[in-house]
């Protein structure tokens, strides 16, 4: 049988992203219509790195369908994981993943997990590799809380997010993803996954970002394609304050060079001299602002921004609740 995995939307035909986001949608207006269904379900949630949203949000995502989740996070109070094949396990993992998926896959209905780059090793980054091992060990539908290249839950409540925001009338929208200085080299699933939703969307983007602070080409060449369909075409530049210049969204996201692979401390110093790049009161004009959260006040953002009628951050992150419930029901097979 095959399995609903949520590996990210671009693996998923039109109909099935249309049909989440419309489900999402509905279930952000029926809040109250989902009659827990004793359907003895249970959700097993990974998570590799730390998460406030994602883990409380699917917590109660999955109490609003009546099924029970266990957080499970390896290497506190649970047995550390190895992921190489042919190794000897004679180090500090205990478990391979193999196992470790295997027997969660025989207690669990689905898995979600959460794994985020390595940061050190961009071959196995750009890869998956080892999501994709969590797939190919899984005899349960695995729904991805954020990998090394996709946030496909942030995206899915992104889009519903916007959607509302415009009444339904997203397409045509100036989209503005501004790259913000961070003190670290974060991961780009977020504006990996943020391109690629508003590219679906059919929404007139702009990248701002320093020179050095690309996305892969693989991630502009996807959201270029959905982009084409609306005969669009996704401009980039180094200008923060020109390209915010009109915006009807403006999404920040601090995200690190592909530098920092090869040599951090050149990758820092180069990050470092965009220190300036933070969305102001002065950008925002009659745009709505977005953030996936959490956020750094006074870093990526203004406060005055963020405390502004036109932060539409923690309805984005409420979307969150709305989506994964649509999502564990697609995985499911609820609906
Ligand atoms: N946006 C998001 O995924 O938040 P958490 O890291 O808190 O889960």
């Amino acid at each position: 049988m095959k399995l609903n995995h949520l590996f990210d939307w671009h693996l998923e035909d039109d109909a099935i992203w249309e049909q989440q986001l419309e489900r999402t949608q509905y279930h952000y207006h029926n809040p109250s219509r989902i009659a827990p269904s004793s359907i003895q379900r249970n959700l097993g949630l990974l998570f590799f790195n730390s998460s406030l949203r994602t883990r409380t949000s699917m917590e109660v995502a999955a109490s609003r369908l009546g099924a029970h989740t266990s957080v499970i996070i390896p290497g506190s109070g649970v047995w550390g994981m190895e992921w190489e094949d042919g190794r000897i396990m004679d180090g500090e993992s205990v478990e391979h993943i193999r196992e470790g998926i295997g027997v969660l896959s025989r207690y669990y209905d689905a898995l979600g997990v959460r794994l985020f780059a390595t940061g050190t090793d961009y071959a196995l980054d750009q890869n998956e590799t080892r999501f994709k091992k969590i797939i190919e060990a899984a005899t349960v539908p695995v729904i991805n809380l954020e990998s090394a290249l996709y946030h496909p839950c942030q995206a899915l409540a992104d889009a519903a997010t916007i959607r509302h925001h415009f009444n339904g009338e997203a397409t045509g929208r100036r989209f503005v993803l501004s790259w913000a200085w961070h003190p670290n080299a974060l991961a780009q699933a977020v504006p990996n996954s943020a391109l690629l939703m508003a590219s679906r969307l059919g929404m007139d983007i702009t990248i701002a970002r320093p020179s050095g602070f690309e996305l892969e080409s693989e991630i502009m060449n996807l959201a270029q394609t959905y982009s084409s369909k609306y005969g669009l075409s996704i401009t980039e530049t180094d200008h923060q304050d020109v390209a915010c210049e009109g915006a009807d969204i403006i999404y920040a996201k601090a995200w690190g060079s592909k530098l920092s692979y090869e040599n951090p401390d050149a990758e820092k110093a180069l990050r470092d001299q965009h220190k300036h790049w933070q969305i102001r009161d002065h950008h925002l004009g009659s745009a709505a602002f977005m953030h996936c959260l959490p956020v750094r006040r006074g870093v990526v953002v203004e406060d005055a921004v963020l405390d502004s009628p036109q932060a539409i951050h923690l309805l984005q992150a409420e979307f969150r609740l709305y989506a994964q419930i649509a999502i564990l029901e697609r995985a499911w097979n609820l609906i």
